[in-house]
């Protein structure tokens, strides 16, 4: 039996849309589409106050910054039109099922009774293989199969619009359409670039390739979104026809189609020409072949290339390997999907491979590896609350991730900060906070002000720092930059005990005095230098940091602890009645394995948080009612079993049932389960975090 429109319209007034796709594990605030880096970063706004409530059908794709990415997607069926991807306009088919995994958005979809279609939109996330993990692609795979038995003549058509290549729509694209070996392509591009520049987030410069298999069934066509979907829906196949007029983004919208006649599907009564199940592939992707602006080692701005470009001579060499490389990328997929669950489910349960396999794109789709055969890096933008590249303390909550898929990936993201400062062009003797205050340009502080977060960045620098060389077993890394770690160590011995008046890395709860987690980060850096010091045979630094770490955090339990309750617990700053705080910063001691803070500390908190707990989590302090999900993770990575699944289940809770409907915020109500007012973070790297009890079991 078909659905008639008129049938789902009632669903839809009955306000039963929900009881007709499964989401599973759960509905997440927003689904990746095509999630690669900080310009491929395209979603499906999906939350209860999002447009559509998850369906993949009747709602524009958009990037993280909210603006539409064009994305449309029809299926003619026995010459009757539905539409399956974005608002084209045409009928919609009925979503049955959603699935995510770590890599993958699947839909399912049920068009009028007549064929099934399941629709994967697949991000790769390759940490190891870096020839793959450089590509800014992502596939697209429709598959059809009959659903009531019967053959059905059945036209693909899926399009992208101009929209992806600026954020400035009043701007002017440019495109063509070719075919290289067996792929047909459609590239389009900002007629004018601009180099290293974003508006509205998006990138203002490089090449767009929308991709598939020229097989004998295919048509293309650019045009208006009007002409070629009109052609599409009256014919069921495209003109062959290219658009010249060359014009603005949004000057009746330039799309770039292809139908594919998948011809019979479905057993045909003679048994001839009958096919059972048609795939189609389709890629889209972005090519720059300079990425970034770097000042490093050299003291001068340097042009940065995009990794893919020392495996590939040409855009279309990597168009093409990354089109036939699809079944093989599927199975690395498959691989790291049944990696991250299996390992989620063992560390955390159920609920914590809804949170992990949720975050891995996310996270992986905030960075880009720069740089060439013999020097890589891996750039990482703060996207959302402002945008800085390599900010020291969005690197430390993403980090467990790295550590987890691979440490020297994390290596990758530290290299370029050493490499700035050790030049002495950043003049504090403290960690810089950020490489550059807007991502592609990472030209440095060489004026030193960069916003001031010392006591963090330097404990920052130096867990990380050891943590790499620990997983990696690359002691020479500690030698290389023994010499900068110690001079943030020496700002660690003065100023961690007794931190002055300053702002943490949640900056956006104002500054304090005295803040008992800052204090322990610095703490535990200095620790960290002991072990540095040790391993690289400086034993008199290693004795004399050693010996200072331990006194401080004796000092620091006397100071930081309440004790004068019956459930002890730290404050959030020195001697603050009736405060307390995640204490997120402990997990450093685990993850180095330094024994520094005694277990009754850990104890202590876990006992403590359940005691505080509301609807969606932990606040993060008293000073508001708000969480952020990454420092939930550190804090459960640490904490005992009981008190790990609250915080666990709590999350996994909230992503399925939070009003916000944008790419996963670490920042959230723990009342309401929405923004606080005034920050509507989303899209964060941070979420990296979330892995930080796989980090530790590695
Ligand atoms: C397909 O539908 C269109 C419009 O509904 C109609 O004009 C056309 O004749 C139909 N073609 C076939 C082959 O049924
Ligand atoms: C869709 O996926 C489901 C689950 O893997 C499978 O049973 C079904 O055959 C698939 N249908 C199509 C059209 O690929
Ligand atoms: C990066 O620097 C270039 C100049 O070298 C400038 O044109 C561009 O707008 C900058 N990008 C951003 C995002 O500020
Ligand atoms: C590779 O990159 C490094 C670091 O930016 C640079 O020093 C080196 O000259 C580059 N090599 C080539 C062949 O371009
Ligand atoms: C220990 O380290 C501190 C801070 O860097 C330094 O001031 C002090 O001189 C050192 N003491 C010894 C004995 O090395
Ligand atoms: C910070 O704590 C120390 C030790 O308790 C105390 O002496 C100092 O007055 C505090 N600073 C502020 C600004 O409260
Ligand atoms: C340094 O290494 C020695 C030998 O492994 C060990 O006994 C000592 O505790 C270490 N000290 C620090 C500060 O890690
Ligand atoms: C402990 O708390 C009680 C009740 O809040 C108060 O009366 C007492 O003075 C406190 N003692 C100390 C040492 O702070
Ligand atoms: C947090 O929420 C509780 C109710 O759950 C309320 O009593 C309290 O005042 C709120 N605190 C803040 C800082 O808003």
């Amino acid at each position: 039996m078909r659905f008639s429109s008129e049938i789902l319209c009632s669903f839809l007034l009955l306000g039963l849309t929900t009881a007709v796709s499964t989401f599973s594990p759960a509905r997440p605030p927003a689904i990746p589409l095509a999630v690669r880096s900080p310009y491929l970063n395209t979603w499906l706004e999906a939350g209860s106050n999002g447009a559509n409530g998850g369906h993949l059908a009747g709602e524009w794709p958009t990037f993280w910054f909210g603006q539409v990415t064009g994305w449309a997607g029809m299926i003619k069926v026995d010459n009757e039109t539905f539409t399956w991807l974005g608002a084209p306009g045409p009928q919609t088919v009925t979503q049955t099922a959603f699935v995510y995994t770590s890599t993958r958005s699947t839909f399912t979809m049920n068009v009028g009774g007549f064929v099934e279609m399941n629709i994967t939109f697949l991000s790769p996330v390759t940490p190891t293989d870096f020839k793959r993990q450089s590509l800014i692609f992502s596939y697209l795979e429709v598959t059809v199969s009959t659903l009531d038995g019967k053959p059905h003549a059945v036209q693909l058509y899926a399009d992208t619009s101009a929209e992806w290549c600026a954020g400035d729509h009043n701007s002017v694209a440019q495109w063509e359409y070719g075919v290289t070996g067996e792929v047909a392509y459609h590239r389009f591009y900002r007629q004018t670039p601009l180099m290293f520049s974003q508006t509205n987030e998006q990138a203002d410069w490089g090449n767009w390739y929308w991709s598939t298999k020229n097989v004998a069934g295919l048509t293309y066509q650019s045009g208006s979104d009007d002409t070629v979907r009109g052609a599409f829906e009256l014919n069921g196949k495209l003109a062959n026809t290219k658009d010249t007029n060359f014009r603005a983004i949004n000057n009746n919208f330039p799309v770039f189609g292809y139908a594919v006649d998948l011809g019979t599907i479905g057993k045909s009564a003679s048994g001839i020409g009958a096919v059972d199940l048609v795939s189609t592939v389709f890629t889209l992707g972005l090519t720059q072949k300079m990425a970034a602006q770097f000042v490093g080692q050299t003291m001068t701005e340097v042009q940065v290339p995009s990794l893919w470009t020392s495996y590939f001579d040409t855009e279309l060499a990597a168009v093409s390997f990354f089109y036939n490389d699809y079944s093989i990328a599927a199975g690395l997929a498959t691989k790291f999907d049944s990696k991250v669950a299996s390992d989620s489910l063992s560390a955390g349960g159920q609920d914590y491979v809804t949170i992990t396999s949720l975050a891995a794109r996310q996270a992986f789709g905030t960075v880009q590896l720069m740089g060439n055969s013999t020097k890589q890096y891996l750039f990482l933008k703060e996207i959302s609350s402002d945008g800085n590249m390599q900010t020291v303390d969005v690197i430390f909550p993403f980090h467990p991730i790295l550590l987890y898929t691979n440490p020297t990936l994390l290596k990758l993201t530290l290299d370029p900060l050493f490499e700035n400062q050790e030049t002495g062009d950043y003049p504090n003797s403290y960690s810089m906070h950020d490489l550059g205050t807007s991502y592609p340009n990472a030209t440095g502080h060489p004026a030193g002000n960069d916003e001031k977060q010392p006591l963090e960045e330097c404990g920052n620098m130096l867990i990380m720092t050891l943590a790499y060389a620990q997983r990696a077993k690359d002691t020479a890394y500690l030698t290389q930059h023994y010499s900068i770690l110690k001079q943030w160590t020496g700002y660690l011995v003065d100023e961690a005990l007794i931190p002055a008046n300053q702002i943490s890395t949640d900056d956006f709860a104002g500054s304090l005095a005295n803040q008992t987690n800052l204090a322990l980060k610095g703490i535990i850096g200095i620790e960290a230098m002991a072990t540095i010091a040790n391993l690289t045979g400086h034993t008199a630094d290693a004795q004399n940091y050693t010996s200072i770490a331990h006194s401080y955090i004796t000092q620091w339990q006397n100071l930081a602890i309440n004790k004068n309750t019956t459930l002890p617990h730290t404050t959030l700053a020195y001697g603050m009645a009736n405060t307390h705080g995640l204490l997120y910063n402990l997990y450093g001691d685990t993850e180095l394995g330094l024994n520094l803070v005694p277990q009754s500390v850990y104890d202590m908190q876990s006992a403590f948080y359940p005691t505080v707990a509301l609807e969606y989590g932990v606040p993060l302090d008293t000073r508001n009612n708000y969480t952020k999900s990454d420092w939930e993770m550190f804090a459960a990575a640490i904490a005992s079993t009981s008190t790990k699944e609250l915080f666990i289940s709590k999350l996994a809770t909230w992503i399925g049932q939070t009003t916000t409907a944008f790419p996963e915020t670490d920042l959230f109500d723990c009342n309401t389960g929405g923004w606080p007012s005034g920050l509507q973070f989303t899209a964060r790297p941070v979420v990296g975090g979330h892995f930080a009890l796989l980090a530790l079991s590695g």
